[in-house]
């Protein structure tokens, strides 16, 4: 390891790159299956190395892990399987000391029916306040209040024995908490202080559009505004709130935020409200020129008038991994269409994966690297016994899950499991030849997708600040010019001229003998 990188300015969310750490498949420190903090820390200099400004940590609370960690028992403990409090401080103070920030995930929407709140609701206390519960319809009391889906499948409400039903968006063992409820909104305020307190320069907010119920849970009819429990205008006191709570610290927010409307998206990321929110229309978009040139032009038309930076994503811990997306016919994402035996070609996703990461890091704002991504693993099967996500059984088994982008990270090619640490078979299976894709192999490869992402991370700043600029291109192209460097990424069947330029910075693949830029490929180059 260098010295120490000086930790940037205080503007670091604006443009920095973000290194997304589910830990229960990072490192696996003491060697039991599971990932663990004690398993980051030993990583740290590789995400030094790396160049990354922040990670995100998705939840590493007391958690029964029925939802991966978003069901939450105690949002102010470390989950035994992953380690201590004490550690995780540990962990926040050693990456600052690289230059490295942290951002934690609050889960606002629900806890877990294990969460002291949620048990004593369940004994009749007046607890049950603080959540939806509702006798059912029907003579007998037998139908749900109402006719929400949750998310993951099936009805949005369980009945208890007493007769009562209470509503959870995700699964049963995930109850929604009640915004409406002053002790709710004190309690989170808390918590962020909590995490402010230990140093934590950011959290990640999660179903930040689904906190707020119309308090007579009408049933949802389509198309009628507002929506019974999504972007309800009243989330904007509650972010206002928190917003006051973060200034105090310095701190900055990353609201989770799936909203097909811009305009509405956009009143999340007002000045006093959330700093930023994650860009899905980026990340579900297909590998197409015009869908992704009208993907960035919308991002940054509806950050504009908020002074907001955007952010890109091209995958994170619930969706296809890019590699397997991007080499199907399909190259698009959608939850509703998620099948299992989907066929996917490895090197053109490769290649395009490659190009995808040229173009994010390239655009301005901050970028999320899903762990993983930067080895180019791709969406790996898992044996139907194996599968832990509730999207699946909840799906009647129709839906894979999202178990196929968490496995754990390959480390060291000729190690046991693949070098993730454990002595004894990981959470999730690794699949045959995971040991190809090991990150000290990569390491060792300049033409490895680590080597291009280490390269792309490190070489970012030549953008400064600036603005971008489209620049002609043929059809299937993208051509923008930053900072007077140019981006072309080309996504037509051939190869095509570049701009005049004075030197290639980067290029996702070698350029044609006769400097042409090959078809799914993307280059970097110097102007002047
Ligand atoms: C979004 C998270 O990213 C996902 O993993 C989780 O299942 C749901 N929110 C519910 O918390």
């Amino acid at each position: 390891m260098g010295q120490p990188t000086p930790a940037r300015s205080a503007d670091w969310w604006r443009s920095g790159v973000i290194y997304q750490v589910y830990v229960r498949s990072f490192a696996d420190g003491d060697g039991d299956g599971t990932g663990d903090l004690a398993g980051v820390r030993a990583k740290l200099p590789y995400l030094a190395a790396l160049g990354v400004d922040a990670l995100w940590f998705t939840p590493w609370y007391l958690s029964p892990m029925k939802d991966g960690g978003y069901d939450v028992a105690d949002y102010r403990a470390v989950d035994p399987a992953f380690g201590t409090l004490a550690e995780a401080e540990k962990l926040i103070a050693e990456a600052r000391e690289l230059g490295i920030r942290t951002i934690v995930d609050i889960v606002p929407n629900h806890v877990s029916d294990q969460h002291p709140w949620f048990r004593a609701a369940l004994a009749g206390g007046p607890e049950r306040e603080l959540f939806h519960f509702r006798p059912g319809r029907g003579p007998h009391g037998e139908l749900p209040p109402n006719d929400w889906r949750s998310e993951f499948g099936g009805p949005a409400w369980t009945r208890l024995p007493d007769g009562d039903w209470y509503l959870h968006l995700f699964a049963p063992e995930q109850p929604d908490l009640n915004w409406e409820h002053p002790a709710v909104r004190q309690e989170h305020e808390d918590i962020l202080r909590f995490w402010f307190e230990r140093g934590v320069a950011g959290v990640r907010i999660d179903s930040a559009a689904l906190l707020v119920k119309d308090p007579a849970l009408p049933d949802f009819t389509e198309g009628v505004d507002p929506h019974p429990y999504v972007d309800r205008d009243e989330l904007h006191d509650v972010y206002r709130s928190w917003r006051a709570v973060a200034d105090e610290y310095g701190g900055i927010f990353v609201g989770e935020v799936w909203l097909p409307d811009t305009e509405r998206f956009a009143r999340y990321l007002r000045p006093d409200e959330l700093h930023t929110a994650f860009n899905f229309s980026f990340m579900t978009c297909p590998w197409d020129a015009d869908g992704l040139r009208a993907a960035i032009d919308t991002t940054l038309a509806e950050h504009a008038p908020v002074g907001a930076p955007a952010t890109w994503v091209l995958c994170n811990h619930d969706v296809t991994r890019t590699v397997t997306r991007y080499g199907r016919a399909d190259t698009g994402f959608d939850f509703a269409t998620k099948t299992f035996g989907v066929p996917s070609d490895p090197a053109l996703g490769t290649r395009r994966a490659r190009a995808a990461a040229l173009l994010s890091l390239a655009l301005p704002g901050a970028v999320y690297v899903y762990q993983g991504e930067e080895l180019g693993l791709p969406e790996a099967d898992i044996p139907l016994d194996r599968i832990e996500d509730p999207m699946h059984a909840r799906s009647g088994g129709v839906d894979p899950g999202r178990d196929g982008c968490r496995v754990p990270l390959p480390w060291a090619a000729d190690e046991p499991y693949a070098g993730f640490g454990s002595r004894t078979e990981p959470w999730l299976p690794q699949p045959a030849g995971w040991g190809a894709y090991a990150a000290d192999l990569q390491a060792a490869d300049p033409g490895s997708m680590l080597a291009l992402y280490r390269a792309a991370i490190r070489l970012r700043s030549v953008f400064g600040d600036g603005p971008l600029s489209w620049l002609p291109a043929p059809d299937g192209v993208l051509a923008f010019d930053r900072g007077g460097v140019a981006v072309v990424v080309n996504l037509s069947g051939e190869s095509v001229s570049l701009p005049s330029y004075r030197r290639v910075l980067l290029s996702s693949v070698p350029l044609d003998s006769d400097g042409r830029l090959p078809s799914d490929a993307a280059v970097w180059l110097r102007r002047s």
